[in-house]
């Protein structure tokens, strides 16, 4: 392993211990806290184990998330039988200084924009490395209905982006992932955001501008700090 990703492997784990630490002071005995999906959510699944007998309960933003935090002994519920979810804890492809992000790395980008939803807090955790002015150098990921792939493709170039089929890769609602590039610099997001929803086939896209962050914790080489969104 090289340098650089053991030390952005330590800015996601103090990143999700503080996290976990914030968790802690927005929960009581009822509270359902919303799981994110990637390595830091993984982090901080983790360490909110070490806490178990104080979470009455958590929605998960995919099986595989949903599948550690059991292994925890961790309960897991569905998202229709919770009325409310106190906070959602989730990473970031990419985050500008808006708190609007780019999600879907890992391809759970519909579950995590359904909890984001729900969420009264969505509380974003990511290392400095996901920290950009503009949105739109990593490729954003577009969730969509298999028949509708090439159909959403060409819409896709005619917004001037270019999309790759992520392939071999299905998403835990049974659809494909478009990745598209060179959209950079994405702006305003919330406009792009809208038409990307509005293209038929499309089941849902990256970009979380509508429903960005409440608070994210970016965790840098002098230490995790606490940012509010930049009007
Ligand atoms: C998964 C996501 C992740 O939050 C995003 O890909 C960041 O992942 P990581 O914490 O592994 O860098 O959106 O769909």
């Amino acid at each position: 392993m090289t340098a650089e990703k053991l030390s952005q492997d330590a800015l996601k784990r103090a990143v999700a211990a503080a996290a976990v630490e914030y968790t802690l002071t927005r929960i009581d005995d009822k509270s359902i806290i919303g799981i994110g999906t990637g390595s830091t959510a993984n982090c901080y699944i983790d360490l909110l184990a070490a806490h178990k007998a104080k979470i009455y309960g958590t929605v998960a933003s995919s099986e595989a998330s949903a599948e550690r935090l059991r292994g925890h002994g961790i309960p897991v519920y569905d998202l229709n039988a919770v009325d409310e979810v106190t906070i959602y804890v989730d990473g970031a492809d990419e985050t500008n200084p808006h708190l609007e992000l780019i999600k879907g790395g890992g391809a759970a980008l519909t579950r995590e924009k359904i909890v984001a939803a729900v969420a009264r807090e969505f509380l974003c955790i990511a290392d400095e490395s996901k920290w950009v002015d503009h949105l739109g150098t990593f490729p954003l990921p577009v969730e969509v209905v298999p028949m509708a792939r090439s159909h959403v493709a060409r819409q896709l170039v005619k917004l001037g982006g270019d999309p790759v089929y992520r392939l071999g890769v299905l998403t835990d609602n049974g659809n494909v992932i478009l990745d598209v590039h060179h959209l950079c610099p994405i702006s305003p997001a919330r406009e792009l955001e809208e038409k990307l929803n509005n293209i038929t086939g499309v089941v849902t896209n990256g970009l979380f501008a509508l429903r960005p962050a409440d608070v994210l914790m970016l965790g840098t080489a002098d230490g995790v700090k606490i940012v509010y969104a930049k009007d």
